[in-house]
């Protein structure tokens, strides 16, 4: 039987995690679950983040499906660095080696009302960002705070950059066949040098998709005024996150964009928001997010697209019928969970 790593983590993942499972006991009943505290809640019991036993039955696992981890922004920052439930959840996606994020944002057709945008601009919206997840600013060295100042480096190397540009070549082919590569190669050496990978990958693997390049300035610009512009996007760690975020208020929440990151072995599974402590306990977190990455785990690590899609057309249908407060709605995960499974 195909063995999941559970990680609920810290204010709504438990939450969210919970309405995902339910959904996946009716559609994928043979899968097996092994549950463990993490983040903050790793803290309170391993005294650290990730337990080393997490990580072993991580490692050890077929598919790690998270929820989120943190606690309130700045409540964290007298801990050591290391010691901080995000801090966890990097050394978690680099232990598993997952270097391609892939977060989907996509308009339904019929939930373009679910858009802050025009229906015009909002409709028919289907990106795909491909956030290089182990490189950049996140990782880079030296890193650190000194007397009066601090620090971070931007590295990437050759192999980090053409291993992410594959991917994301690779997945326009079976999409609108378009990759935007962005960077801010105007200004930094690391993203003139991302830019000169990306070209040649495309040039030598990829020539049948087509490649443009946008600097990232410009790009959070038409991800609001044009999003339609885009297909697949590609880009580094923190130019990703920062865009992702922006591209989930394109269908409406950040409670509705999933991820899937994936490397070489073992998949994982996480919506791309955080832990929400402000709405945390109330039951009112949207569980779409998690719902369409443990969707996404079926398709990717257990190689099940039919029943992936299955899900996603419920949450979809769901999302017309029960929608849930972040989009003006007023049901609450529960009801939004139920109106799922009668959907299923
Ligand atoms: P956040 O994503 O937790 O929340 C931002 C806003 O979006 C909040 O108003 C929140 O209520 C809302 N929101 C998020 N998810 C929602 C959902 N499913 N349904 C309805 N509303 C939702 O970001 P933040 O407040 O900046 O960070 C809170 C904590 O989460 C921090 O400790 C941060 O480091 C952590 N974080 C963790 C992850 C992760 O685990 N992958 C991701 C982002 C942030
Ligand atoms: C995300 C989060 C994480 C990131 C944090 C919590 C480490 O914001 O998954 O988008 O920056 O990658
Ligand atoms: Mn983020």
């Amino acid at each position: 039987m195909p063995k999941v790593v559970v990680l609920p983590g810290d204010g709504v993942g438990p939450e969210v995690i919970s309405c995902a499972l339910e959904v996946l006991a009716q559609v994928a009943p043979d899968l097996e679950y092994a549950e463990y505290a993490f983040g903050l809640a790793g803290t309170a019991k391993y005294g650290k983040p990730l337990g080393d036993e997490v990580l072993e039955a991580a490692l050890g696992s077929d598919a790690v499906l998270m929820g989120s981890v943190g606690g309130l922004p700045g409540s964290t920052d007298n801990i050591a660095r290391e010691l901080r439930p995000e801090s966890g959840l990097l050394k978690l996606r680099k232990s598993l080696g997952v270097y391609a994020n892939l977060r989907p944002s996509k308009v339904y057709s019929g939930l373009e009302h679910l858009s802050p945008l025009k229906p015009e601009v909002a409709g028919g919206v289907d990106i795909l960002i491909l956030r290089e997840l182990l490189g950049g600013a996140y990782f880079g060295e030296p890193r650190g705070l000194e007397e009066g100042g601090g620090f971070n480096t931007i590295r990437y190397t050759t192999s980090e950059v053409e291993r992410a540009a594959r991917w994301a070549f690779q997945a326009a082919r079976g999409r609108q066949n378009r990759v935007c590569s962005v960077d801010k190669a105007n200004v930094l050496e690391v993203s003139e040098f991302w830019r000169r990978i990306v070209v040649h990958v495309h040039q030598t693997e990829f020539p049948d998709v087509e490649l443009t390049h946008e600097y990232v300035d410009s790009c959070a610009m038409i991800l609001v005024k044009n999003p339609k512009r885009y297909d697949v996007i590609l880009t580094e760690n923190l130019f990703g996150d920062i865009l992702s975020d922006l591209a989930s208020v394109l269908p409406g929440s950040l409670g509705l964009l999933p991820s899937a990151s994936l490397g070489d072995k073992i998949g994982l599974y996480e919506p791309i928001h955080g832990s929400a402590p402000d709405i945390a306990g109330q039951g009112i977190a949207n569980p779409a997010a998690t719902m369409l990455s443990a969707a996404m785990m079926l398709e990717y690590s257990f190689k099940r697209p039919e029943v992936a899609r299955v899900i996603e057309n419920a949450v979809q249908k769901a999302l017309f019928s029960h929608p849930t407060r972040d989009l003006g709605g007023s049901s609450g995960s529960s009801e939004f969970t139920k109106a799922v499974l009668a959907l299923l």
